[in-house]
């Protein structure tokens, strides 16, 4: 059996490593971890993985297989080579943890090969259609929200908004989880579109009901955070700062719920593997784990629960 982790690191995505090796084992498999991402898989470069060789990383994050963004296995030929990779080694299924586009070079090669692949999501994203969670997630919410919970203390104490921007390109997945626990005034995601002049209306709005600092939750996708607290600051007389919180949201241990998550999806990976089930991707549905289609899942675009961002709302009056 192939694992290989690829795309933007999760964390977890090790112990989604250590458990496809140990589960795996168990049912008499041999594991090789292609290296770097698809790059792995076009240079053939792999590594034997034991029960033994992953011990020690449950806790960690990153990926000990490393990871990359491989542009190049977006053509067709990098797809074909992949293929006669997994052929010359013999490997009788790949599982694939990553997330919306390790899925899509998952569905490509899938299409060029009898392999059985399986897709695992991990993503702090959370943006993987047709699962609930994604490896990574929980950790990195509890990552944002600690680090806002310290800013919360100098916005208070100082007075002052701090628009916060979290990670999150293209979704806001992150952005609302983190914008509700953290009892943000505010949340920004790129799904919802907004001008300006709502934005400086809550804040007065909450001047008024005797709110003198604001937490602004934004996505990255929603465009320059920095011009928009210049911008709150010119139209507010509140003093306004902007924090980045960066890749700090990427890293560090993984959670006890995305060490489960990843344990859990790894059973269901490879028992789907020992099924010879074809292009799959495991998912979580209403807290039971079970598996989907994988041209389903990356065909389809999650949904967003807008009702979370109303929530918001009346919970930060
Ligand atoms: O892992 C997903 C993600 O964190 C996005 O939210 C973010 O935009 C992107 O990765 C940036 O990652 P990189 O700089 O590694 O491409």
């Amino acid at each position: 059996m192939g694992v290989v982790t690829s795309g933007g690191d999760a964390p977890g995505m090790n112990a989604a490593i250590r458990g496809v090796v140990r589960i795996a084992y168990s049912k008499n498999f041999e594991v090789v971890g292609f290296e770097r991402g698809w790059e792995g898989l076009l240079t053939n470069s792999f590594r034997r993985l034991t029960p033994r060789s992953v011990g020690g990383i449950l806790h960690l994050g990153g990926t000990i297989l490393h990871t990359s963004r491989c542009l190049e296995f977006k053509k067709e030929e990098a797809i074909t080579k992949a293929a006669q990779t997994l052929a010359l080694n013999n490997v009788d299924g790949l599982i694939v943890i990553g997330g919306n586009g390790s899925f899509q070079g998952a569905l490509e090669l899938s299409k060029k090969t009898g392999t059985p692949i399986v897709g695992v999501p991990a993503s702090i994203d959370n943006d993987v259609y047709g699962t609930d969670e994604t490896i990574g997630f929980d950790t990195a919410v509890n990552t944002a929200v600690t680090e806002i919970d310290k800013i919360r203390d100098t916005a208070v104490s100082l007075e002052r908004i701090f628009v916060v921007e979290v990670m999150g390109r293209t979704r806001g997945f992150l952005a609302l989880t983190v914008g509700v626990t953290a009892g943000a005034e505010m949340i920004l995601i790129p799904e919802v579109k907004y001008e300006n002049e709502e934005i400086f209306k809550t804040i007065r709005e909450a001047k008024e009901r005797g709110k003198k600092s604001a937490i602004i939750v934004a996505a990255e996708g929603i465009g320059d955070t920095r011009q928009l607290a210049n911008e709150i600051e010119k139209a507010t007389d509140a003093e306004v700062r902007l924090s980045v919180l960066g890749y700090t949201q990427r890293g560090g241990n993984p959670s006890a719920r995305s060490r489960l998550l990843a344990s859990l999806f790894a059973d269901k990976a490879v028992e789907l593997i020992s099924e010879h089930q074809k292009s799959r991707a495991v998912v979580l549905q209403n807290g039971k784990i079970t598996s989907m289609g994988l041209e389903e899942s990356c065909v389809t675009e999650k949904p967003t629960d807008l009702s979370l961002l109303a929530l918001a709302k009346i919970l930060t009056t």
